[in-house]
């Protein structure tokens, strides 16, 4: 696929020309388009997945793309984010290569659709591994290999989750974790100097989902759902990262920032529907008198 190195950014170009970045899952999508504003800006990212082929070939492309007199570099490193020793490794290579590690970009990540009554363990399992307790492994090894002593700043992707998300129950409750994880992690790391937010995009076009789900119908239908009558932008997402690894944000610390559109506040009908049932039981309690209790209009049958 041919890389857009086209992305630019709202923040002045330099900004981070002294910083290095580790991003994962740094070579396609919406982490591609972080990487990209974090090199335009003229940070040094080092970029991780497991797939590593691929990763080498974004990175060659965007190394390509940088000006000459650029302060930015990028590094591909293959890391499967589920593996402590890898993720241990990642560090370490990062520190050797540039020195420290002034940003984390907890952007890896996988799930696939599916109800919950069919979730294996197996797939349970495996989205919880990679989303949850891999972007923990790569804080806490951050911290070790760099911030505790030196600081930084991480920013965690996470997704719209506020009203749950069915079909993606798995993917959803890792992410609330990362929610929570955020919020523990800005308090007990306030004191070494690190601010740790997260940020949860709505419905981003980008054309690699559009291919990995075959389609851009479902992006379309997602439209009527969203108050901003459109999608949204990687770049759009990427800038919000930016800010918040960016001085701008100083004080701001165990803070997720949506960037939906207001998507998480609207239901319209038509998006997910619950069938008619009346299979909710209600509150009742026991009573001599036929006409006491826990009636509920609507409700299964209160007998
Ligand atoms: N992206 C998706 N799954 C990943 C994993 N296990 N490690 C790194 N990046 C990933």
């Amino acid at each position: 696929m041919a890389v857009n190195t086209q992305i630019r950014s709202i923040f002045r170009s330099g900004l981070f020309s002294n910083k290095v970045a580790i991003v994962t899952g740094g070579g396609t999508g919406l982490g591609r388009a972080i990487t990209q504003e974090l090199l335009y800006l003229g940070c040094k990212v080092v970029i991780a997945s497991r797939k590593v082929e691929r990763l080498q070939t974004a990175a060659d492309a965007m190394n390509a793309s940088l000006p000459k007199d650029s302060t930015a570099a990028i590094q591909a490193v293959k890391c499967n984010i589920r593996q402590e020793e890898e993720v241990k490794s990642l560090m370490k290579t990062t520190v050797e290569k540039y020195g420290k590690i002034d940003f984390l970009v907890n952007n890896g990540g996988g799930q696939f659709p599916c109800p919950l009554s069919d979730i294996s363990i197996k797939g349970w399992n495996a989205v919880i591994d990679t989303n949850l307790t891999g972007t923990f492994l790569c804080c806490r090894e951050a911290f070790n290999a760099w911030m505790g002593e030196h600081g930084g700043a991480i920013v965690n992707i996470i997704v719209d989750l506020w009203k749950g998300f069915p079909m993606m129950g798995h993917t959803s409750a890792a992410r609330a974790g990362i929610e929570n994880l955020t919020k523990t992690a800005a308090v007990e790391w306030a004191p070494h100097g690190i601010r740790i937010n997260s940020v949860a995009p709505g419905t981003v076009f980008g054309k690699e989902a559009a291919e990995h789900y075959g389609t851009e119908e479902i992006f379309k239908l997602a439209i009527p759902a969203i108050p901003a009558k459109r999608l949204g932008t990687p770049e759009e997402i990427s800038a919000a990262v930016a800010f918040l690894l960016s001085p701008g944000a100083a004080y701001i610390t165990g803070e997720s920032i949506k960037v939906d559109g207001a998507s998480s506040l609207y239901m319209p009908p038509g998006g997910y529907t619950v069938r008619d049932h009346k299979n909710m039981p209600a509150y009742k309690w026991e009573t001599d008198d036929e006409n006491e209790g826990g009636n509920n209009p609507g409700g299964p049958s209160s007998k």
